[in-house]
């Protein structure tokens, strides 16, 4: 029996950049499904204001800071006696939403101030990494349960207007997929979540709107929500979860390499 079939109700659950978008989308759908949940995002004021609408708990810090994840995590300890999910979420883009400081046509590499460079990898990738280290221990001694990263469509494809981005996202999906076999041992679900373009303040102002003249279908976060709820109740592990707009988040796999000599884990 898998840890969540029966519901999230007695559960806890750790949701980072659950100020806004997609992360406060999980945030409500799993306090209405009655979990204790913990609202962290760096946005300290967006953060008590989710969680004092959802009777959340919160806490404010960088996803990209190690120290800050084992305080995080030893208070959730102390406050809640314990972690069953986590939703490594919170992410960002080479050049802030505002788009202020992005170039307007194509992408040049070396006009990347080092600053973003920095800012992204540690946001989009020790935020995963670092976060899972911290939680998993705790998962672990709570009976199990699921660790789900945000990556992105990102995550497999190639994506020209932000090659960082996509770098970042790849390594979320590369990291998930290597880490679940040794979660699965000690009875956590590992997943990647990979949506195409969704109405959140991470876009571009603008962006969403764009995109649905052009014909592409933009995604509510409450349909990135269900996708996470469902990765967790799916009774697998090391899905990564496609999430298209006005459909079922549904599984995708990489091409095996014939000839490489190693096992498949997935
Ligand atoms: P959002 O901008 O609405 O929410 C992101 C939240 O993360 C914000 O509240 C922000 O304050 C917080 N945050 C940023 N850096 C942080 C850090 N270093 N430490 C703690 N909190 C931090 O954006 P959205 O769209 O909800 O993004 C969530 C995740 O979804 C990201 O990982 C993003 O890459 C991913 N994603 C978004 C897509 C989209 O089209 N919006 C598509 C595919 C993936």
């Amino acid at each position: 029996m898998g840890k969540f079939d029966a519901g999230f109700a007695g559960s806890v659950a750790l949701i980072t950049g659950a100020a806004s978008g997609i992360g406060l989308a999980t945030a409500r759908r799993l306090a209405a499904e009655g979990a204790t949940v913990v609202i962290a995002d760096l946005n300290e004021g967006a953060a008590k204001t989710a969680a004092q609408e959802l009777g959340a708990d919160s806490v404010a810090f960088d996803v990209a800071d190690p120290d800050a994840w084992l305080e995080t995590v030893e208070g959730i300890k102390n406050r809640h006696g314990g972690l069953h999910l986590v939703h490594l979420n919170a992410g960002i883009t080479t050049y802030r939403a505002e788009n202020s400081d992005a170039p307007r046509l194509g992408f040049d590499l070396s006009a990347v101030p080092l600053e973003n460079y920095r800012r992204i990898m540690g946001a989009n990738v020790d935020g995963v990494i670092l976060g899972a280290r911290a939680c998993i221990p705790l998962i672990a001694a709570s009976g199990g349960g699921a660790v789900i990263a945000t990556a992105s469509a990102a995550g497999a494809i190639a994506f020209p207007p932000d090659p960082i981005y996509t770098a970042t996202k790849h390594a979320v999906v590369g990291f998930i997929r290597s880490m679940a076999p040794s979660l699965e041992a000690q009875g956590i679900g590992c997943h990647a979540i990979m949506p195409g373009i969704v109405d959140t303040g991470l876009l571009a102002e603008g962006m969403a709107d764009q995109a649905r003249t052009l014909g592409i279908p933009v995604i509510a976060p409450e349909e990135i929500a269900e996708a996470v709820v469902g990765a967790a109740q799916s009774g697998k592990t090391g899905g990564l979860w496609i999430c298209l707009a006005d459909r079922p988040a549904f599984r995708y796999a990489f091409n095996p390499i014939d000839g490489l000599g190693l096992p498949e884990t997935d």
